[in-house]
């Protein structure tokens, strides 16, 4: 929004005598260009830092707590200055799955709809991690868990389809060590393919988010996880996993300092035709020392076209999870620290390459591997009466999670019922929006009481998961 008002003004009135007339006129375009540098320069200098990062196409976010949302100091600040959002905690395993298969969205959904009714980017936080599991999962391993996790991850993703931005699909799976290791997680145990397992299952579920890997101490180029980070989204990326971005969370403290070659390192992620986006951005300090850092930090992204967004984790230093190091840009009143005014300072005076705000790209499937068997969730065209269905499958070793969407066709359904064939040996573990006669052989699911109906041409959707190797024929449908 980088667009200058500048106005000439309108034409005199009354009619001058011919010299006059020219000296006004000289004196009236030096007015007019004079006030139109003072207008242009002051219209590219937003006073916000999300109008200031939208110059160049970046959106500029905070990490949201939905109990907060009733402060309105902080929802004054939130308002004015940002554009995107990630909830710090309402989007994690343990707040959506409390119990197994039990979702509970309303605080996730507070925060969403705060952001999507303003316009704003919501980033998705965080369908797969070691930390913050709910009870239940904590507990699980192996195969168990490989299916619980995927079905969390399709069941969100699925929920929250069109509404996210980028979605953190993994968090946090590497070792702080230096040996460039997996962490040892209960989720790395059910295989080291558990990564791009999980982000299968979300392009699955929503195709047109962003999905990025998101970890913290990937800063430091030279280190080892940085690198280790690297040669995963690298091997992702020529191996034709799906995945579009990286998120560096960027904690920056004594202890993990900003480094001087984090240009290189979102440049080098950039490279390997990935967004890069900085997520969770805390710098622990005060005063001008800590207004340098954030001016780089934000130097540095503008520097990258492929850097398209940075999020602050938190909007006050009293909101923050490490408020002893007032680490935010705003103080416990709300009030402007010196990193805000650094900050939106770079803001305004960068923006010279703008990212390509083109969609994720489509899964291009590796020449190596072999062609999915998943039928692409296409929907078929409407006419006729009754109606139609089809599989979209997400299939692993040992077991998929299948996602049948149900269009009707020129008349309204009142209820409807779709016959699956499941081959010999596999198993359907369990179902969810619809009502299935068994677990095996042809199994009929049905429609249950919130989703019979269904408008002329509407569509509605419902899934199972099982053991084994899911179905591969077309479903049959019919309407009543
Ligand atoms: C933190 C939240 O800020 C805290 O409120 C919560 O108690 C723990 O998690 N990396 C992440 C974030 O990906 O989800 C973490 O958020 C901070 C570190």
């Amino acid at each position: 929004m980088n667009n200058a008002h500048a106005r000439a003004s309108g034409r005199p009135a009354t009619r001058l005598r011919p010299r006059a007339a020219l000296v006004s006129a000289a004196v009236g375009l030096a007015l007019v260009a004079t006030s139109m540098v003072v207008t242009s320069s002051a219209q590219a200098a937003e006073s916000t830092l999300g109008a200031a990062a939208a110059q160049s196409g970046r959106y500029f976010g905070a990490a949201v707590a939905a109990n907060k949302l009733s402060d309105s100091t902080y929802v004054g600040i939130l308002n004015r200055e940002f554009n995107s959002v990630t909830a710090e905690n309402e989007m994690k395993i343990d707040a959506l799955e409390p119990q197994q298969n039990n979702f509970t969205f309303g605080n996730a959904d507070r925060i969403v709809n705060h952001a999507l009714s303003r316009g704003w980017k919501v980033r998705g936080h965080t369908l797969a991690w070691h930390s913050q599991q709910p009870g239940w999962m904590q507990q699980m391993e192996g195969t168990a868990l490989r299916n619980a996790m995927l079905n969390h991850v399709t069941r969100v993703a699925t929920y929250y389809r069109g509404k996210i931005d980028s979605w953190d699909v993994v968090n946090e799976a590497f070792d702080d060590g230096n040996n460039g290791a997996r962490r040892n997680s209960n989720l790395q145990r059910t295989g080291n393919d558990w990564i791009e397992a999980a982000f299968r299952a979300a392009r699955a579920a929503d195709p047109g988010a962003k999905l990025c890997y998101n970890d913290y101490n990937t800063d430091n180029w030279t280190w080892a996880k940085t690198q280790a980070v690297y040669r995963m989204v690298q091997d992702f990326k020529q191996r034709g996993v799906p995945i579009d971005c990286v998120g560096l969370q960027s904690h920056f403290n004594s202890g993990s300092p900003y480094p001087s070659n984090y240009r290189t390192t979102l440049s080098s992620f950039a490279a390997l035709g990935v967004d890069v986006q900085i997520t969770e951005l805390d710098i622990e300090g005060s005063g001008s020392t800590q207004a340098n850092t954030y001016r780089n930090v934000v130097n540095d992204c503008l520097a990258v076209p492929r850097c398209n967004g940075i999020t602050v984790w938190g909007i006050r230093d009293t909101d923050s999870w490490r408020s002893g190091g007032t680490p935010l840009l705003f103080d416990g009143n709300g009030n402007k620290k010196q990193a805000y005014d650094a900050t939106l300072q770079a803001l305004n005076s960068g923006g010279t390459t703008p990212p390509p705000t083109t969609p994720p790209p489509p899964t291009t499937p590796p020449p190596t591997t072999p062609p999915p068997t998943t039928p692409p969730p296409t929907t078929p065209p409407p006419g006729g009466s009754g109606c139609t269905a089809t599989v979209s499958l997400n299939q692993w070793n040992g077991g998929f999670v299948a996602t049948i969407r149900v269009t009707a066709g020129s008349a309204r359904l009142n209820g409807w019922s779709v016959g699956i064939g499941i081959p010999g040996g596999s198993s359907v573990t369990n179902t969810w929006n619809a009502q299935a006669s068994g677990n095996s052989g042809n199994v009929t699911f049905r429609n249950v009481s919130y989703n019979g109906t269904v408008n002329a041409g509407a569509t509605t959707e419902f899934g199972f998961q099982g053991t084994g190797t899911g179905p591969s024929g077309t479903p049959t449908c019919t309407g009543s």
